[in-house]
């Protein structure tokens, strides 16, 4: 099938690459010379994992190509995808869809007859209604569909969430759009068994939102857990181990943090909440874990404050990990940021580290010192944060990393390390969810008896968890 995307920011991109891999021949059009010029030349505008190779072969094959010429990409595609932004508008927290009607505008006069034109970005209930106006009064003549389809990717697994996603969901008002996207979906989908719901319009734009509210508080539900773990000399790993296994609550989305960051949660969950209040519905759950989440980043400086021992100016800190969540260059929303400023506020002195971010990271901070190794950001340190779990973070040697620091204070804020790792290797540790566990003395002659692994001796059945005796 011909198909154009709109939009060759994130969302569009990975879109109009999948559906190039489904064998469809896909047209990606961006109003941005230089990002095209980029793209036919293999350099990508964000950073994915396995997204580079993807768009090199179906750009190779001849299925994907990239163009400024909209009138071209759309004229004979049977479905045109919008796939641009719709970011907070600032000061309201509803959704700008100002790029939405741009594109609708554009595109009408230029359709096919019965071009299906789908609507990708996240967008509030209704917009399909009006970008069906919209299309219907600049194209005059010739019929079109207005259908939803909403995306539901991580940053970092991306190409896996589309190629092998837990549902798709289109939101359809005809049989022309039904049919169109079952066309785009239906195969591919069945050779992986994943469903497809077939809801109206206005309720697949809604479940979105819907979705991504209902992640957010869950992870502001395990969060708002691990500071209780913390007081009553608990787990929240093997809480969440425990309430996870239950089928009926799901092990996903319970790892406690530094508070959700990103593009999607902080913007979805407002832009849900004014939708609500529009229509004088009061989401006091969502309004609350928006509220929590952002108190949380905040308050996160002062658990590193604590764990120093209270006052830290003229002190350095090292900062690893940066991106609002690994294998990302993202650093919208990323609770790095309200730390180091805080942090700064209080006089201490930021370094940091990110294995990829910090490109992204130079633009938002400011006097903090980025240092491609992370054991020299350590370097005589009086604390190490941190903040984001990549794989490479939590593979570094801690005996090397703390030798290398002035103090052997780490912070944990996303259990990076497992519980008596850190302290094994002389640590003083503060981490999200779990009490303090006191350091071992690394010189010889002090053995530590305190943390007994279990042996595979001593498993009998499924067993889980356990890790240490305490
Ligand atoms: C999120 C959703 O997961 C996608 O389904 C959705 O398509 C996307 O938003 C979107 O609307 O476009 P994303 O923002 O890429 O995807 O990242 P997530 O993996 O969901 O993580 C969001 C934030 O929550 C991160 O800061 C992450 O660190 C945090 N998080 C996630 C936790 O603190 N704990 C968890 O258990 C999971």
């Amino acid at each position: 099938m011909k198909i154009a995307v709109i939009g060759t920011g994130y969302v569009g991109l990975v879109s109009g690459t999948c559906f190039a891999e489904w064998g469809n021949e896909v047209a990606c059009v961006d109003m941005n010379a230089e990002k095209i010029l980029g793209l036919r030349r293999g350099k990508l505008p964000i950073y994915e994992p396995g997204l580079d190779e993807l768009v090199e072969r179906n750009y190779a094959e001849g299925r994907l190509s990239f163009t400024t010429d909209i009138a071209k990409a759309v004229k004979d595609a049977a479905a045109v995808f919008i796939a641009v932004g719709t970011p907070s508008r600032p000061g309201h927290g509803d959704a700008d869809l100002s790029f939405i009607y741009m594109a609708a505008k554009e595109i009408a006069p230029l359709l096919a007859e019965n071009a299906v034109v789908v609507v990708k970005s996240t967008v509030p209930v209704g917009t399909g209604d009006a970008v069906e106006k919209i299309i219907a009064v600049k194209r005059r003549r010739g019929t079109f569909s207005v259908a939803s389809n909403p995306e539901f990717l991580r940053e970092g697994v991306a190409i896996r969430d589309f190629l092998e996603p837990d549902r798709v969901v289109i939101g359809v008002a005809d049989e022309r759009a039904r049919e169109v996207l079952m066309e785009i979906y239906g195969a591919p989908l069945a050779q992986v068994d994943a469903p497809i719901v077939v809801a109206k319009r206005r309720t697949s734009e809604l479940i979105k939102y819907a979705s991504n509210a209902f992640l957010a508080t869950k992870i502001t539900f395990i969060n708002e857990l691990a500071d209780l773990c913390e007081q009553v000399g608990t787990d929240v790993e093997e809480l969440a181990l425990g309430m996870g296994l239950d089928k009926r609550i799901g092990a996903s989305f319970l790892n406690a943090g530094p508070g959700y960051g990103g593009s999607c949660f902080p913007k979805d969950t407002l832009a849900l909440l004014r939708t609500a209040q529009d229509h004088g519905v009061a989401l006091r759950i969502v309004q609350e874990t928006a509220s929590a989440n952002e108190a949380r980043k905040r308050r996160m400086a002062l658990k590193v404050m604590d764990a120093i021992g209270g006052n830290i100016d003229g002190l350095t800190i090292a900062v690893l990990g940066l991106t609002f969540k690994p294998d990302t260059d993202d650093m919208r929303e990323a609770p790095s940021v309200p730390l180091i400023e805080t942090l700064q506020r209080f006089g201490a002195i930021v370094r940091a580290h990110d294995p990829v971010g910090m490109e992204n990271a130079a633009r938002m901070l400011e006097n903090v010192e980025l240092l491609e190794d992370p054991y020299e950001c350590a370097r005589g340190a009086d604390a190490v944060v941190i903040v984001t779990d990549w794989d490479s973070i939590q593979n570094l040697d801690l005996v090397r990393l703390r030798r290398t620091m002035r103090s052997p204070v780490l912070v944990d804020l996303r259990g990076a390390f497992k519980a008596g790792l850190a302290e094994e290797a002389g640590f003083h540790v503060s981490a999200i969810g779990r009490p303090a566990l006191r350091p071992v003395e690394l010189s010889p002659g002090f053995p530590d008896t305190r943390y007994r692994l279990p042996g595979a001796s001593e498993a009998s059945g499924r067993v889980l968890g356990g890790r240490y005796d305490h």
